[in-house]
């Protein structure tokens, strides 16, 4: 699985990557500053091109577009009828839908303000970090990485954005969402009190019982199940139960142990199910599950974090509210799925033409997104792992791809 392959074509290696940026960092700087700058006009319509044409990228195409503040002019796939499909719809020239492992090279040379990563996940580091080199604004879906270089490709290129006056967003939908934002508001006031315990779950209905494709065109389609290109069920789904427990906990785990298992897929697939224990600063403990494709399962991703004066309890389908000496009622959050999308959308515009620079969304979503790797690779040794050990190790996974297009 860990195996490293000779990168693809077209593709740079991360440690390249980063090797080449640090050095190239000096000269860009300074040449992309001016034209990243767009200027303050609310109203402005932005360029936009789509890297990762598929389910995800389709959806959020037209929420960008009604919105009337942006304009597709580009998209990229490894597939050509998937950007033919995104192309016929928002009248993208022929010569602006690019194809291949490295379309989104080519997209990049063109004329446009922003991009919109809906790429399987383990592509997501080198486009972000191209897209920023490149000078434009970046709005990635999560999770950002599936290994610990990937993650701090994506801090790095978080970091480089500033730097250029680019905006860089993650859409996490529940960081998005207004009862979350007050709830974490009075945590971070103090309205828990001491910080004791937590829990976060996700179970899910979906995720299919797919196995790995054996051909390098059919893992691109099916990326999901290949632990390489998603990350895992953990990282790829359940993450979004890591972000906002770490969210409220506001730490980095320092170590945790794991288990879990494949009952349902076959060797060599992602996992049905993981349960790992994480310990934050202060011996704060986070019991965390996560399970998938159980029929009828009712799904959740929920945290619950306990504190001396009071708990906060999260569900991205259902309720977000505190109960105890200072509560908060919160309430129902409603069809979160679209509203969080649609509030990143609006606010990604928002910082653009505002120039907000500080990218806020980049450091909770690495640290949440190492949580999550820290988790999968404590229940695939069964054992314990550490914080500073995943992070000294920077364990890579690289996928086959050898027999894909450039
Ligand atoms: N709630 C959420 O935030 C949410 C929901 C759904 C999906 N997502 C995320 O969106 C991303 C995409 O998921 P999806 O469901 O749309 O998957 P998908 O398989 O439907 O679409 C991915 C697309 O990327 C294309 N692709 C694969 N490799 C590529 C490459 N190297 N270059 C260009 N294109 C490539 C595929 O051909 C496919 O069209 C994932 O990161 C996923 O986690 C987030």
């Amino acid at each position: 699985m860990n195996t490293p392959h000779p990168p693809s074509p077209g593709r740079l290696p991360r440690r390249a990557f980063l090797a080449k940026t640090a050095a190239a960092t000096a000269t860009t700087l300074t040449v992309l500053e001016s034209a990243a700058v767009f200027g303050a006009e609310a109203n402005a319509v932005l360029e936009l091109g789509l890297i990762g044409c598929g389910g995800r990228g389709r959806w959020i195409a037209e929420l960008f577009a009604q919105t009337g503040l942006y304009r597709w002019v580009a998209c990229a796939d490894y597939f050509q009828d998937r950007v033919d499909a995104v192309g016929e719809k928002y009248g993208i020239a022929a010569d602006r839908r690019y194809t291949g492992l490295a379309g989104y090279r080519r997209l990049l040379e063109g004329k446009l303000d922003a991009v919109v990563i809906e790429t399987p996940p383990y592509f997501h580091p080198e486009e972000s970090w191209a897209a920023v080199e490149a000078g434009k604004h970046v709005f990635v879906a999560k999770p950002i990485a599936v290994d610990v270089p990937g993650c701090e490709t994506i801090a790095e290129a978080g970091r480089q954005a500033t730097a250029k006056k680019l905006v860089f967003l993650v859409d996490f939908q529940t960081r998005a969402h207004e009862l979350y934002r007050e709830a974490l508001r009075r945590v971070r006031r103090g309205d828990l009190g001491k910080l004791v315990l937590g829990e976060a779950h996700y179970p899910w209905a979906g995720g299919g019982r797919g196995t790995p494709p054996a051909t390098a065109e059919g893992r691109l389609r099916s990326w999901y199940y290949v632990v390489e290109l998603s990350g895992d069920f953990i990282v790829e789904q359940a993450i979004h139960a890591l972000d906002v427990a770490t969210w409220i906990l506001d730490a980095d785990p320092v170590r945790a142990v794991g288990m879990g298992g494949r009952k349902l897929r076959p060797a060599g697939s992602i996992w049905d199910h993981f349960a790992v224990n994480y310990w934050f600063a202060n011996d704060v403990p986070l019991s965390f599950t996560c399970i998938q494709t159980i029929p009828e399962m009712r799904d959740e991703i929920t945290a619950r974090i306990y504190g001396s004066e009071g708990y906060i309890y999260t569900d991205y389908f259902g309720q977000v509210w505190i109960r105890g000496n200072e509560p908060f009622p919160g309430g129902s959050v409603g069809n979160l799925y679209t509203t969080g999308a649609q509030t990143n959308i609006r606010e990604f515009h928002q910082f653009i033409t505002t120039g907000r620079y500080d990218n806020p969304t980049v450091a909770p979503s690495v640290r949440s997104n190492l949580t999550a790797i820290l988790g999968r690779e404590a229940a695939y040794r069964g054992g314990e792992v550490t914080w500073a050990g995943l992070l000294k190790e920077a364990k890579r996974l690289e996928p086959d791809l050898r027999e894909a297009k450039s």
